[in-house]
């Protein structure tokens, strides 16, 4: 069957806003964002594709976070800078434990809309359309802002540009210079335990640097340490934006989705027939596929061969989300029969998404305890079954924030109200992601060389 960047219109689509009051309006702000100049370019996709091909292999580990949603309102420099500085330290610390590459991507620059469980909110008996995402509707409970607005589009489309702008400052112009380690500081977590954690790791950061350039080796000469290579990623869920974002390279004369480097396809659109796995099929980019319990061994491997005929390393990544309670049974299924049809994927683990609970008077949240057991679990399953725990997918940002539950800082039900900002789901504080990473990278240390990885 052809592909092209409109066929998934032909298909049955899940989680498609389709209220629009005027359909001809968004048309015309798609044909208009489809003139707009690509946000990321086809050579650096392929770079990513590489390092993920690198951790299929279990040369390479995979570090994606963000925000669940990103928001207009939270739209600001120091957010963005925050939470870039806290996926830094945590793939320093992670590179220092398993003593391997860590390929960074962001849940940033375009990750606005989002799957509701519910068409609808009734709130004291008046009914709206849910909240799906800045680039949708407002959050607001207002008639007219929950009403889809195509203008919407176009602002997130100029605040991915804004945001992936700043990003490429960071990573290309001093600030993630490794030199700059200690710089990375969480001012506002100071004297808490990631603090003193973090200045011992970069304390031998430095260190090692130092050695190396009474060495003779002038770590500005040396691109790994001067910049590093941050890539972006999102759910293609609004196909009219992706489809609009999506070019044909002029080098390889392959369409690439140039919205973002990463895109993935969440859990509930990820029907075989369905239009998300028809439009990412057609697209050079590496495919991100959320696996969770409602997704069977026979019905993964149809997946993977329409999006992955070809077997590619580097081409898919699979990301367990099941919740700690369940990641010991439901998992292993998956990842055996991946394993013995020789699929070369990248196994990921998203512990947030099936650890989501209500406490509180309501505050939807997660225990930092549960997404440590999911990885743990994850980390465990894969090897036993052979296979490489390639990386892991976390709601975070570089923000105090208080929306999940536990952790050093010991955030309590009765805390959560107090810096509670989130979009959608509840995000790990950078305290938390921190912590998180330290564990990992002292999980890596403990197991370096086990089953050759
Ligand atoms: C998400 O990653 O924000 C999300 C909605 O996840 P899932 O599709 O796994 O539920
Ligand atoms: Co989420």
């Amino acid at each position: 069957m052809t592909w092209t960047p409109d066929s998934w219109r032909a298909k049955p689509a899940q989680h498609l806003p389709t209220d629009y009051p005027a359909p001809e309006a968004l048309a015309d702000v798609e044909g208009e964002l489809s003139t707009y100049p690509p946000l990321v370019f086809a050579g650096e996709v392929r770079t990513l594709r590489d390092s993920l091909a690198q951790v299929a292999r279990g040369e390479a580990f995979l570090l994606q976070g963000g925000d669940c949603a990103e928001s207009f309102k939270e739209f600001h420099p120091d957010n963005i800078r925050d939470t870039f500085r806290v996926l830094l330290q945590m793939a320093v610390a992670l590179t220092f434990g398993a003593a391997m590459p860590v390929i960074k991507v962001g849940r940033i620059a375009g990750q606005f809309a989002k799957p509701r469980s519910a068409a609808t909110e009734t709130i004291d008996g008046e009914t709206l359309p849910s909240y799906r995402g800045d680039n949708i509707n407002g959050m607001e409970f207002d008639a007219s802002v929950r009403m889809p607005d195509p203008q919407r589009l176009l602002k997130a489309y100029g605040q991915a540009a804004a945001t992936l702008n700043l990003i490429r400052a960071f990573a290309n112009g001093g600030y993630a210079d490794l030199r700059n380690v200690h710089r990375w500081n969480l001012e506002f977590v100071a004297g808490g335990p990631q603090v003193d954690r973090y200045r011992a790791l970069a304390d031998k950061i430095s260190e090692a640097i130092t050695f190396m350039e009474a060495c003779g080796v002038d770590g500005r000469d040396v691109r790994a340490i001067r910049e590093v290579d941050f890539y972006t990623s999102h759910e293609a869920l609004l196909l009219g934006y992706e489809a609009a974002m999506t070019r044909i390279d002029s080098t390889s004369g392959k369409w690439y989705d140039t919205s973002a480097h990463l895109t993935w396809i969440g859990d509930r659109t990820r029907q075989p027939g369905g239009a998300h796995v028809e439009f990412c099929r057609g697209i050079e980019n590496p495919i991100g596929m959320k696996c969770g319990p409602s997704l069977d061994p026979d019905e993964l491997i149809e997946l993977l061969d329409i999006l992955d005929p070809k077997n590619e390393p580097g081409r898919m990544v699979l990301i367990a989300r099941f919740g700690a309670a369940n990641a010991g049974d439901g998992l292993p299924p998956l990842v055996r029969r991946v394993k013995a049809e020789g699929r070369n994927v990248v196994w990921s683990c998203d512990p947030m998404h099936g650890n989501t609970i209500k406490a509180n008077g309501g505050f939807k949240t997660r225990r930092f305890d549960s997404v440590l057991s999911e990885v743990g679990t994850f980390f465990d399953v894969c090897r036993a079954e052979g296979a490489y725990p390639g990386g892991v997918h976390f709601e975070m940002t570089g923000q105090n924030v208080t929306e999940c539950l536990g952790g050093a800082q010991e955030i309590s039900e009765a805390d959560l109200s107090s810096r509670y900002h989130t979009h959608c789901d509840p995000r790990l504080n950078a305290s938390q992601a921190l912590e998180l990473a330290f564990i990992l990278a002292d999980r890596f240390k403990e197991t370096r060389g086990a089953n050759g990885f």
